[in-house]
């Protein structure tokens, strides 16, 4: 039986897959927003370039910057070296669909100018990537939930995961991690509330 000390430090120690899945609960939540935002320039609404660009901020600097470094450049080394086929094989398409979106990100802030408004024609341009954006880092993070982080809690052995926990926390140290942009998201949430 487990001592009850070894016990509660295994409640509340996060794992490092615990704290990739709330990163993407903190991103699904900015998407929201950013869903609101195209509907709200779509409409032909005035253009809301402070919020427009805190939320490409996010995207560039926390989902590009700490969350995909974190899995492209630990996670999924970790998972290729220790599980099989189908995983290794999954870890590919993923590293390719982080590629898709940071060149989505990147086209969606070529429409952000500190401009006063967007012609209709990049009204329309905006929208329709900002949707595209979303979708795909949606179903990018379903997927990764789905096909990665089940296997890696049981392929990826007690030491490995101790040493991923450091370079996360070594992240968020360099950059600004999720507890830096959790108010700023709850902030934008508020106000693009329905
Ligand atoms: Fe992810």
């Amino acid at each position: 039986m487990e001592p009850a000390s070894r016990q509660r430090l295994r409640i509340v120690m996060p794992t490092p897959l615990d704290q990739l899945r709330e990163e993407h609960d903190l991103a699904r939540r900015a998407l929201g927003v950013l869903k609101r935002v195209a509907e709200h320039v779509a409409c032909g609404d005035p253009f809301p370039t402070t919020d427009t660009a805190t939320l490409l901020r996010f995207f560039h600097e926390f989902v590009e910057g700490v969350h995909h470094a974190k899995e492209a450049d630990h996670l999924f080394p970790a998972l290729a070296l220790h599980s099989d086929d189908t995983v290794a094989e999954a870890v590919g398409l993923l590293f390719g669909e982080h590629d898709d979106t940071r060149g989505l990100l990147h086209s969606l802030m070529m429409f952000w100018e500190p401009v006063d408004d967007l012609v209709p024609a990049e009204r329309d341009g905006f929208a329709q990537t900002a949707r595209t954006y979303a979708q795909r880092l949606d179903r990018h993070m379903e997927i990764e939930e789905q096909a990665l982080f089940g296997p890696a809690r049981h392929s990826i052995p007690a030491d490995d995961r101790i040493t991923l926990m450091e370079r996360f926390e070594e992240l968020d140290r360099e950059r600004r991690g999720a507890r830096y942009w959790r108010p700023i998201v709850a902030e934008l949430e508020t106000r693009w509330s329905a």
